[in-house]
């Protein structure tokens, strides 16, 4: 707990980022969780999960923008991804962040880079998924995505809500009366007891608990997780309540337990894969060791080999 405490301290640390990059053993792991820095790398891993029979969504890496500008040049990247999906007829969607698109600039300027995002991917027949970031920006988040959704199509833009958060429960029954496509995860960040739930038990039991709403909505969900045993609830509930494999998909990490997303598939499972890209890999990095401090050891192992 204190170690993964400390690694998502360091995530918001980007200083750190030159110290961690001169170690080769560090930039060994992270070409394990990111494609690449740049957009044909990315391309070149979908095409490769797509013919083993994964979907994707790709993402490209930004988060906690300072600038307009470097906002206004996210919108643009994601123009040109979205029209790289078609020409290289991978099978892709996208995932953005409100941070990424100048929400902690101005909460509009993030409405009308994410609006811009949404109406390309809408008019070429994507989807975009907005992801959930800390708490202090889940409830603008949610609001955001209302404003859009009343715009655009279920299988427009869609919406992450995480299971260690209180108050996801409440959310979750609030968006799928819009009705809203919702991809649930576990959640990644640092947040404090009163607002998520600090014992891993507890975030297991909600998860499996919104898991079971969200299948039984009718609506075509993603359930976000490797951990093995909320896969098998899942496939549990969706054999009991007679729910098909093709009404809901499973989503999983790039580099993460790609046996099981291969295993998943061969059943007959719709499988994406989240797909990041990009050179702002840092934060993103650090949230996967903290997810798994062991990943440390495997740098530390490869340090001393030289
Ligand atoms: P858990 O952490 O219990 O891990 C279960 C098992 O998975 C581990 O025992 C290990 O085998 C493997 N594993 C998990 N993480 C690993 C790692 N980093 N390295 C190696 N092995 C690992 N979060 C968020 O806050 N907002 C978001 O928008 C998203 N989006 C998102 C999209 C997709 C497609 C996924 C899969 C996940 C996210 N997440 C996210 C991250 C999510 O909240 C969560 O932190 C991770 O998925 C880890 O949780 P698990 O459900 O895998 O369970």
């Amino acid at each position: 707990m204190v170690t993964r405490n400390a690694l998502l301290f360091l995530a918001q640390r980007e200083e750190v980022k030159g110290i961690i990059t001169r170690f080769r053993p560090f930039r060994k792991l992270t070409e394990r969780f990111v494609a690449g820095e740049e957009m044909e790398e990315a391309i070149a891993v979908v095409n490769e999960l797509n013919s083993s029979g994964c979907l994707a969504s790709l993402d490209h890496l930004n988060e906690a923008v300072t600038s307009v500008a470097e906002a206004e040049a996210e919108v643009r990247e994601y123009w040109r991804l979205l029209a790289r999906i078609d020409e290289a007829r991978v099978r892709s969607n996208v995932s953005i962040k409100l941070t990424q698109l100048g929400l902690n600039i101005d909460h509009e300027l993030a409405y009308r880079n994410a609006r811009a995002v949404v109406a390309e991917a809408a008019q070429r027949g994507n989807f975009v998924r907005i992801d959930m970031e800390s708490s202090n920006v889940t409830q603008i988040t949610i609001d955001i995505f209302k404003r859009l959704r009343a715009e655009f199509g279920l299988n427009d833009v869609g919406i992450v809500l995480q299971a260690y958060l209180r108050r996801t429960y409440d959310d979750l029954l609030d968006l799928l009366r819009l009705p809203a496509r919702i991809r649930l995860c576990k959640g990644a960040y640092n947040e404090p007891p009163t607002v998520a739930f600090p014992d891993k038990g507890e975030v297991d039991r909600n998860f499996i608990r919104l898991m079971q709403i969200l299948l039984s909505s009718g609506i075509y969900h993603g359930i976000a997780t490797h951990d093995e045993r909320m896969i098998a609830a899942t496939i549990d509930y969706a054999q009991r309540q007679g729910i098909g494999k093709e009404a809901f998909e499973f989503q999983m990490l790039y580099g993460i337990r790609r046996d099981l997303q291969e295993q998943l598939a061969r059943e007959g499972y719709n499988v994406r894969i989240y797909v990041p890209y990009g050179k702002h890999w840092y934060p993103y990095f650090m949230r996967r060791l903290a997810e798994r401090p062991a990943n440390i050891w495997f740098v530390v192992k490869n340090l001393f080999k030289g």
